[in-house]
């Protein structure tokens, strides 16, 4: 992919170079993240951070890469707040608002709206989640950490990889995104776990078997979790359901608590979740008595967030090799608690 100008809207526009570009950019903006330094390689620049589903990670980790650049947020949350209210096109809302920012970041509850927006938009959009479709850059931020902590157990490479996928894939667009991306590595065996409703769409299940992985399909948590790398657990997502009562039928099928990670994964399994996760008695497919297990790795996984959405606006704005230029030590105190 040429960075430059370009909208990032699915995976597809991705071959594996382009995942190594953005993970090196990445890497080198942790002083940043982690507010050792300060640049200011996008001052005067503006984002147009627009979300129209509920966001607390995507929405404020997208704003805070941009302000860790040294640029600025305009917001627009919700439907009621915007004139697509009164009707209005996304065309109409592309044109007008590409010519308030110099890149916008956008999550719309249709599948393909954000990219119907982006070709009617005069500056680079990066989708922020498009219905059940995609969310490239939780795909892209979900690999990272899977890199990384591998990488801290002596491990290198993704080609190799043991993942388990559990929960809502049919409507999860974090585990859609991330199987188009594992599509690009080698040798990666995917197990699938969910209630047979809520499968991965078939084309994306062909899709892992043409690019030469092993799938495994199963319903069953505990025999799924025996001998992988990475448990990627997701939540049902109930807004895209007919009704509340529908998405009941499957919550809480599959609880990961420490006693049952304890009986059936291997030592150091990683465990990971796109957040949130649910937490309500009848679902907590994540049990809080993980909190202190060192392979729960869902924090670092949104931390890295940051690093991940601060690469894309430094390639997609062509300051990658600026960005240390512009920028020195911090005057306040930062020391924190990881
Ligand atoms: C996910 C999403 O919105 O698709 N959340 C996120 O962006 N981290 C997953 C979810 O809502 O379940």
């Amino acid at each position: 992919m040429h960075f430059p100008g370009s909208h990032i809207i699915g995976i597809d526009a991705f071959i594996r170079e382009d995942i190594d570009r953005i993970f090196h950019t990445a890497d080198r903006m942790r002083p940043y993240a982690h507010r050792e330094r300060v640049t200011k390689v996008l001052d005067g620049a503006i984002l147009g951070n627009m979300f129209f589903e509920p966001s607390t990670r995507t929405r404020i980790s997208f704003g805070c890469a941009f302000n860790l650049l040294g640029g600025e947020v305009r917001e627009t949350t919700g439907f009621e707040s915007s004139a697509i209210a009164k009707g209005e096109s996304l065309y109409d809302t592309a044109r007008v608002l590409s010519g308030y920012s110099d890149v916008i970041v956008m999550r719309h509850p249709q599948s393909g709206s954000v990219a119907e927006f982006a070709a009617a938009s005069r500056v680079p959009v990066i989708n922020g989640g498009d219905g059940a479709n995609e969310h490239p850059s939780q795909a892209l931020l979900d690999l990272y950490t899977i890199r990384n902590e591998l990488q801290s157990r002596g491990r290198d490479g993704i080609d190799g990889l043991r993942i388990a996928m559990i929960g809502d894939l049919r409507y999860g667009r974090t585990v859609h995104s991330l199987s188009r991306l594992l599509c690009l590595y080698r040798n990666i065996h995917v197990v699938l776990v969910s209630p047979q409703e809520l499968r991965l769409p078939e084309s994306l299940e062909v899709a892992l078997r043409e690019a030469g992985h092993q799938v495994t399909v199963t319903d069953k948590l505990e025999e799924s979790i025996r001998k992988v790398d990475i448990v990627y657990s997701t939540r049902i997502q109930e807004e895209r359901f007919a009704s509340r009562e529908e998405a009941d039928l499957y919550r809480g099928k599959f609880r990961l608590n420490q006693a049952v990670y304890t009986q059936y994964c291997e030592p150091n399994t990683v465990i990971m979740h796109p957040l949130p996760r649910d937490s309500r008695a009848e679902a907590n497919e994540l049990d809080n008595d993980l909190n202190e297990n060192p392979n729960l790795a869902i924090f670092r996984q949104a931390d890295n967030g940051v690093l991940v959405r601060m690469a894309l606006f430094a390639l997609i704005l062509d300051v990658a090799d600026q960005v240390d230029r512009h920028a020195r030590d911090v005057n306040w105190y930062t020391e924190r608690r990881f």
